[in-house]
């Protein structure tokens, strides 16, 4: 898990006003492509078609209850009140107290019906909300966890989890509270304005109108909301990157005196969203207030025409009230429409945001069979392997060849292209040229599972999980047992080690293995090595900044470790490499068999002894 940006925490740190700061001054500029986010509309469809149909015809009746609403008030009106004959489908024989019962007996059903239509409704689009947004999440961590690290390079890991957490939660936020609204609302709303406009001629005209209107209104203070939202959204997301940082680097932070530095930087960030919020809030009333004006002073147009109607013997009294139980009922979910247009403009911007994290994939390809004639005697062999960062090349054409089942020791500067050439074993990093080959066989041809099974690679910093030794032994390996991770640790010759500890192979670990020491660590590091039964061994610079203590104990397990296997040990430790046949120095990005000289912490005569311990045994 060695991550540039988490292990340069030093530098950050010394230039609070430069990695922190926003990729692009203007987040909008980091638009998702339009493609992926409709995916995640069509993904949301597919997958919870069923509830979505079901709470759809639930919204129906609903709407079709509210549109139905008013003409019993109307019949009581004209008709049980007023001197109205029934429209002749109606034809009722009893008298006017009867018909009031009838009336009074409508309402009651009415009323159980839309309960149970609202009940199935917010409940079928509020599950299938949840339940879309409970397997989003998972796609989003499957998807952050199985990219290789350049992929992190180009990322901060807090905005990777502001969208994996905070983001997915609002997208189902979103859909929950507010699909069931927003369906019932649309459906409500649209009827009415047809009933209305099919009411009377004078209606259609000033309902277009109206239709217009609250449609431009909404279209316009959406896309604003959706806009600060996204900015509010991106701001967090680096809000919580320089959390994490600071956190991780706390020592760093605390020993060097940038708790001022950090707050300054995490406080700008926060108002910065905040900023982006409070905006928005204004844009969601704005719409709200604007919706609402109109709206009451359509009703009020609304009725003046009815009653001008009603004058002109054009409509009877009880339309006046049907008329404006309808403006009425358009009101009620118009206001809840815009009430949430603040939720659903965060979902949509946390969607975008989702869908471009979804769309970028760099994942490597890999082949799903290996090939029948791999021999997996654990041949390797580097041919011309160029590699950049970015634009700027390290390796200019590398070529190594390492027997199978021969150790060799990989020397060279600081900063040469060691790390980066092992690395490139395991497919932690693909040459840009070139072929990285075992037994023959590009490892690109080798299925990534089985290749990481077969290549056992121990960076410096082991990273350590909460939990158990014995756990984070056999960590990643389905169904290994307490037991497995003792014979390995035994088979390394570390049991001693872990025994010393509080319990033992049940001691529990900190978070990042904290309450362990590096050599501790590496020890943990090897034994997971052995349990795996690799047959290669990559080993970068494994015992920089160990315990003296355990330099030894170290050394003799990874001899052990590496005994038959083919071993490349980056290293600048002569005891460390004591076992190699042969050294190569990387030097101007390109390897050559070393002579040794300069690389090792020695006298001239210690030199000549280590060069004679190098020798081919
Ligand atoms: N993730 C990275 N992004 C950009 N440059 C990198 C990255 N990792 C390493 N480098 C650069 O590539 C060069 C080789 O790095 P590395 O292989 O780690 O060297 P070594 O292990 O020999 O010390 C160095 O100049 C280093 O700064
Ligand atoms: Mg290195």
């Amino acid at each position: 898990m060695d991550y540039r940006g988490q292990v340069d925490s030093s530098c950050t740190v010394m230039a609070p006003q430069g990695i922190l700061l926003p990729p692009s001054p203007h987040p909008d500029e980091d638009r998702p492509n339009k493609a992926s986010s409709r995916s995640l509309l069509r993904g949301f469809i597919r997958k919870t078609r069923a509830r979505l149909v079901v709470g759809t015809l639930a919204s129906m009746l609903n709407a079709a209850l509210t549109w139905a609403t008013p003409w019993p008030m109307k019949i009581l009106v004209d008709s049980v009140f007023g001197a109205k004959r029934l429209p002749t489908f109606l034809a009722f024989s009893g008298s006017r107290v009867e018909l009031l019962y009838l009336v009074a007996a409508t309402m009651v059903i009415f009323a159980l019906l839309g309960g149970a239509a609202t009940f199935v409704s917010a409940l079928s689009f509020a599950n299938a909300g949840q339940v879309f947004s409970n397997d989003l999440q998972v796609e989003v961590f499957d998807h952050i966890i199985s990219q290789p690290p350049r992929f992190f390079d180009q990322r901060k890991s807090g905005d990777l989890t502001t969208r994996l957490i905070a983001d997915v939660q609002a997208i189902q936020r979103a859909l929950v509270e507010s699909l069931p609204t927003l369906v019932n609302s649309t459906l409500t709303i649209l009827g009415i304005m047809v009933i209305l406009a099919l009411l009377g001629p004078i209606f259609l005209g000033a309902v277009a109108v109206l239709g217009v209107f609250i449609a431009l209104d909404l279209n316009y203070f959406m896309k604003k909301v959706k806009a600060q939202a996204r900015r509010a959204r991106n701001m967090e997301g680096l809000a919580n990157s320089s959390a994490q940082q600071a956190i991780m680097g706390l020592v760093v932070v605390q020993t060097n005196q940038g708790e001022t530095a950090e707050s300054t930087r995490f406080s700008r960030f926060v108002n910065a969203s905040t900023g982006h919020s409070l905006k928005a809030n204004v844009s969601q009333a704005s719409m709200s207030a604007s919706v609402t004006t109109v709206l009451n002073i359509a009703i009020a147009l609304f009725v003046l025409m009815a009653g001008v109607a009603v004058f002109n013997h054009t409509m009877s009294v009880g339309m006046i009230l049907v008329v404006s139980s309808y403006a009425r009922s358009i009101y009620k979910p118009l206001q809840q429409l815009t009430k949430r247009a603040g939720i659903v403009g965060v979902g949509l911007a946390a969607k975008e945001r989702v869908s471009e994290l979804l769309a970028s994939d760099e994942s490597l390809a890999s082949a799903h069979v290996a090939p029948s004639h791999w021999t997996r005697r654990g041949a390797v062999e580097y041919q011309r392997v160029r590699f950049a960062y970015g634009g700027s090349e390290v390796i200019h054409g590398a070529d190594l060849v390492i027997e199978a089942g021969s150790r060799v020791g990989l020397v060279g500067a600081t900063g040469s292209g060691k790390s980066t050439l092992a690395k490139m074993l395991p497919r932690l990093l693909e040459p840009s040229e070139g072929t990285v080959r075992i037994d023959g066989i590009d490892t690109r041809d080798i299925p990534l599972q089985i290749l990481r099974s077969f290549v056992a690679y121990l960076p410096q910093e082991t990273f350590v999980f909460a939990g158990t030794l014995w756990e984070n032994i056999v960590y990643g390996m389905a169904g290994a047992t307490r037991i497995d991770a003792v014979t390995a640790a035994r088979e390394a010759g570390l049991v001693e080690v872990f025994h010393q500890m509080p319990n033992g192979f049940d001691t529990v670990v900190t978070e990042k293995g904290t309450s362990l020491s590096g050599g501790q660590r590496q020890c943990v590091a090897i034994a997971r090595a052995v349990a795996r039964h690799a047959k290669i061994i990559v080993l970068d610079e494994p015992t920089i900044g160990i315990d003296p203590a355990l330099e030894g104990v170290l050394n003799q397990a990874f001899e052990r470790l590496t005994q038959g296997k083919t071993t490349i040990v980056v290293s600048h430790q002569r005891a460390t490499l004591h076992f190699c046949e042969r050294i190569y120095e990387v030097r101007n990005g390109v390897v050559s068999e070393s002579s040794m000289g300069g690389f090792f912490d020695a006298t001239p005569t210690e030199s000549a002894q280590v060069a004679e311990s190098f020798r081919v045994r």
